[in-house]
């Protein structure tokens, strides 16, 4: 795994929070870094502007909080993503030199505070913000290149320095710019810089913070899956052991239990939210969200068994899950165990739609769920026989080894 393969992960999954607005984080690095070339940047530089751009909204889980940034151009709950976004960069070494660009890309130039930073961040992060923004202005649908174009030329010296007023221009009459975000070509592009961006190699500490770091994004995204993701792994690994599992097979389950509902982040608020039943069309877009999941962890190298896992989670025994109706007994172990313990964690959990259960509500689903076929009778009779341990790994205090206390605490509400 290397610095490059992270990126393009992170960048994926930020992307899914867009919904139907495919794009924005990728379209922010493209535009940035074209606007920094274009204001006589060097190469490193315009490459660390391309990455914030990537990465500037990484603090974004909620697909509410996406769409009120894409429309108001000083919404009042700013603040925050561009705090959380801060801390999830400087959680790896790789990235930690991101921080101040992430922590100040809503700044708007003219102001004491603005004025206070040193002028390299200044310039960095003002240049992300000037291309968030035109990004949102090029609103989907409308797109309309010469509205948004004016606006910017019209923010100069109050949201943007003066000084990116050239660079603006010039690139507003290059087809090449406009051809490199349009939605055909943006991932390819994407790629193409970031495989010429000399990157230090990964430390081992870093290869271990990714997937906690991914569970922490996609934990974030309500109140109601707060540490979902981390307590599943936990969960996961313990039934792994308790089957004898070999250790590799004990890690991948962790880490599938990390990353399993990365493909939630495509699902809108409302529908996670919803104090009630799903509509029959709810529950197709919330089904999605395992295929999701498995096509946003490929983007890392080695990663096929844990994508599989992350895919099969919610398949059945009866064959009656999805994505694939995997059934008759074609289900692997280690799918069956991240299964159940997924369903035994959300059940100790308070939902949307129902309160949290308590220790014998939660064996009585359990043992329903059993009867019906829906979750694997052996691994639901090895967390039976254990229960108050694996309680304790749902509703304790939260421990996973490798888990620094800074990245637990961003999921918690
Ligand atoms: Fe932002
Ligand atoms: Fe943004
Ligand atoms: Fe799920």
């Amino acid at each position: 795994m290397k610095t490059h393969h992270v990126i393009r992960f992170l960048a994926d999954a930020i992307d899914l929070v867009g919904v139907t607005d495919h794009g924005h984080d990728k379209r922010v690095g493209l535009i940035a870094h074209a606007l920094g070339l274009r204001l006589g940047a060097s190469r490193e530089q315009a490459e660390r502007i391309f990455v914030a751009g990537l990465l500037h909204d990484c603090g974004v889980s909620s697909t509410d909080t996406h769409d009120h940034l894409v429309a108001e151009d000083q919404w009042g709950e700013v603040d925050q993503h561009c705090e959380r976004g801060a801390r999830l960069v400087e959680s790896l070494d790789c990235l930690a030199y991101l921080e101040p660009v992430v922590r100040n890309h809503h700044m708007q130039w003219h102001t004491e505070e603005s004025e206070a930073m040193p002028q390299p961040t200044r310039l960095a992060a003002n240049l992300v913000f000037l291309a968030d923004r035109l990004d949102a202005w090029l609103a989907p649908g409308v797109r309309s290149r010469e509205h948004a174009l004016a606006k910017a030329m019209a923010s100069m010296g109050t949201l943007f320095s003066e000084q990116f007023a050239p660079a603006v221009a010039s690139v507003a009459r290059d087809p090449v710019f406009w051809a490199d975000i349009a939605q055909a070509r943006v991932g390819q592009k994407v790629d193409e810089i970031l495989a010429g961006i000399e990157f230090a190699p990964m430390t081992e500490k870093d290869r271990r913070t990714v997937p906690f770091l991914m569970a922490a994004i996609v934990d974030a995204k309500c109140p109601y899956t707060a540490e979902h993701s981390f307590r599943v792994a936990a969960i996961a690994r313990r039934l792994g052991e308790h089957f004898d599992l070999p250790e590799g097979d004990c890690d991948d389950l962790e880490t599938a239990g990390l990353l399993h509902d990365i493909g939630k982040l495509a699902i809108p608020d409302q529908i996670i939210n919803k104090p009630g039943p799903l509509t029959a069309e709810e529950r197709r877009v919330m089904e999605t969200h395992a295929a999701h999941s498995y096509d946003v962890i490929l983007r890392l190298p080695s990663m096929e068994r844990i994508a599989e896992l992350a895919r099969q989670h919610h398949e059945r025994e009866d064959g009656l899950g999805y994505p694939d109706g995997i059934g008759d007994g074609a289900l692997p172990l280690a799918a069956r165990i991240l299964g159940v313990a997924d369903v035994f964690q959300a059940l100790t959990q308070t939902r949307s739609y129902r309160a949290g259960m308590d220790a014998l509500q939660v064996r009585e689903a359990l043992a329903a769920a059993g009867r019906t076929g829906r979750l694997d009778a052996g691994v639901l009779d090895a967390l039976k026989r254990r229960f108050d341990e694996f309680w304790h790994l749902s509703r304790g205090p939260l421990g996973l080894p490798g888990l620094s206390p800074g990245l637990a605490q961003l999921c918690q509400y």
